[in-house]
C-alpha cells in the first residue's frame, strides 16, 4: 500500500495549532483551563496544544467508541474511560480529533453539561460539515475538510497510520 496521499502537512498543523492556542488563551484570558482529551484520536493534537501555550493549563483523558473496525460510524456511543478529576466550577474544554457525524461529540458534549462546569467548549482539529447529522457546537476549529477519510496525526483506520506526521486521505 502506497503512504497515504498528503492532505495537511505537518508545517500546516503546527502553523494553524499555534493560532488555535492563541484563540483558546484569548477565550479564556485570565483564568486556568482543563482540557479534556478524546482519545486516542486526539492525543497528539493535545500535546502540541498544551506546548503551544504557557501556565494554567491542565488536562484529563475520557474515551468513547462509536466506530467499529471499519471506516462507518456505529451510530452508537460508548462511554469506555471517564475522566478522574472533577469539571465543577472549571473552564473546560474539550479536545477532539475529527467531528464527522457530531454523534460523539454531542454524546460528550451532555454527559459533562452534567458535571457542572464554569464553562464547556470544544476544540477539534478537523470538521467535516457536509457529514453532520446533528447540530453540535464546536467553538474552535483546526482545518474543515470535505468528505474524505482521513489518517495520521493521531487518526487511525483500523487502529494503523496513528503515527503519520501529517493528515493524509486513505479514500479509494
Ligand atoms: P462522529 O461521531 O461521526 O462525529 O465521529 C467522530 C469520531 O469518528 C472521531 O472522533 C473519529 O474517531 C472517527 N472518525 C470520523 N471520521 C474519521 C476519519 O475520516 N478518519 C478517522 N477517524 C474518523
Ligand atoms: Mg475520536
Amino acid at each position: 500500500m502506497p503512504p497515504p496521499a498528503p492532505l495537511i502537512t505537518a508545517a500546516q498543523l503546527s502553523t494553524r495549532i499555534a493560532a488555535l492556542a492563541g484563540e483558546i488563551r484569548a477565550a479564556v484570558p485570565d483564568d486556568d483551563i482543563h482540557f479534556v482529551c478524546v482519545l486516542k484520536g486526539a492525543f497528539l493534537f493535545l500535546a502540541d496544544l498544551v506546548r503551544a501555550l504557557d501556565d494554567g493549563v491542565s488536562m484529563d483523558f475520557i474515551a468513547v467508541s462509536s466506530y467499529g473496525a471499519g471506516k462507518q460510524s456505529s451510530g452508537e456511543v460508548r462511554l469506555v474511560k471517564d475522566v478522574d478529576t472533577s469539571l465543577e466550577g472549571r473552564h473546560v474544554i474539550i479536545i477532539e480529533d475529527i467531528v464527522d457525524t457530531g454523534l460523539t461529540l454531542q454524546y460528550l458534549q451532555d454527559i459533562l453539561k452534567l458535571r457542572d462546569p464554569r464553562s464547556l467548549r470544544t476544540a477539534c482539529l478537523l470538521s467535516k460539515p457536509s457529514r453532520r447529522k446533528v447540530d453540535v457546537k464546536v467553538d474552535f476549529v483546526g482545518f474543515t475538510i470535505a468528505d474524505h477519510f482521513v489518517v495520521g496525526y493521531g487518526l487511525d483506520f483500523d487502529e494503523k497510520y496513528r503515527n503519520l506526521p501529517y493528515i493524509g486521505v486513505l479514500d479509494s
